[in-house]
């Protein structure tokens, strides 16, 4: 039986803007999409170091973390993947109003998942990277050696290989990682975010 009819909204006392107050900063979600090996996770947990040093209160959500445990019961078919957006863009959201700024660093192929990821949140407190990298310098560097077992048919539906990856249309920010290194990536970001008052 489903009870959702019955269900109502709790209005607690505490707003965002309280948290926001006490962190001393602006909660938001960097999130970080592309290929597998394009360099997402690098880049989200040097980032995140860099704003602890600084007195910015953190949250990392990484991709092969997550289905560890909360996603432990998904795989990678197409259904998959859209629960497995869906139930990030929700836990991205929550600790945003917690008042972190949140790192989520996941493929997230598919452009109508990422889309319904962002009508979660109000202007600005979602900002969409693309780490950009060739498929073919991504399968050069093969940090997990997943490309060799999508080669060999040993993996089915990896991204770039046997499965889709669609480019972001409209990403706040594009990181070129073939172009530039992970520390020049990490100040770009920072700086995006210190331009834009997130800090303030
Ligand atoms: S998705 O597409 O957004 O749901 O994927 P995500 O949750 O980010 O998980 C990606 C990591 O899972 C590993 N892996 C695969 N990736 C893509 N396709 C297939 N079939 C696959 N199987 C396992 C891989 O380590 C991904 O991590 P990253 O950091 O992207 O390499």
């Amino acid at each position: 039986m489903n009870n959702s009819n019955h269900i109502q909204w709790q209005q607690p006392l505490i707003k965002k803007e309280d948290r926001e107050r006490l962190h001393g900063h602006r909660g938001v979600v960097i999130w970080l999409t592309g290929l597998s090996g394009s360099g997402k996770s690098t880049i989200a947990i040097a980032l995140e170091k860099a704003l602890h040093e600084a007195g910015i209160s953190t949250f990392l959500l990484d991709g092969d973390n997550i289905r560890h445990g909360l996603n432990s019961d998904l795989g990678f078919s197409r259904k998959d993947r859209t629960e497995n957006i869906r139930r990030i863009g929700e836990v991205a959201k929550l600790f945003m109003e917690s008042g972190c700024v949140v790192l989520a660093s996941f493929i997230s192929p598919y452009e109508a998942d990422r889309m319904k990821v962002r009508s979660l949140f109000n202007s600005g407190e979602f900002i969409e990277v693309y780490v950009k990298c060739s498929l073919a310098q991504c399968e050069k560097r093969d940090p997990k050696g997943l490309y060799k077992k999508a080669r060999s048919g040993e993996i089915l539906t990896f991204t770039g290989i046997s499965d889709p990856y669609e480019e972001p249309k409209n990403p706040e920010i594009i990181i070129d990682t073939e172009a530039l290194p992970v520390q020049e990536a990490v100040r770009i970001l920072n700086e995006f975010l210190t331009e834009h008052g997130y800090f303030t």
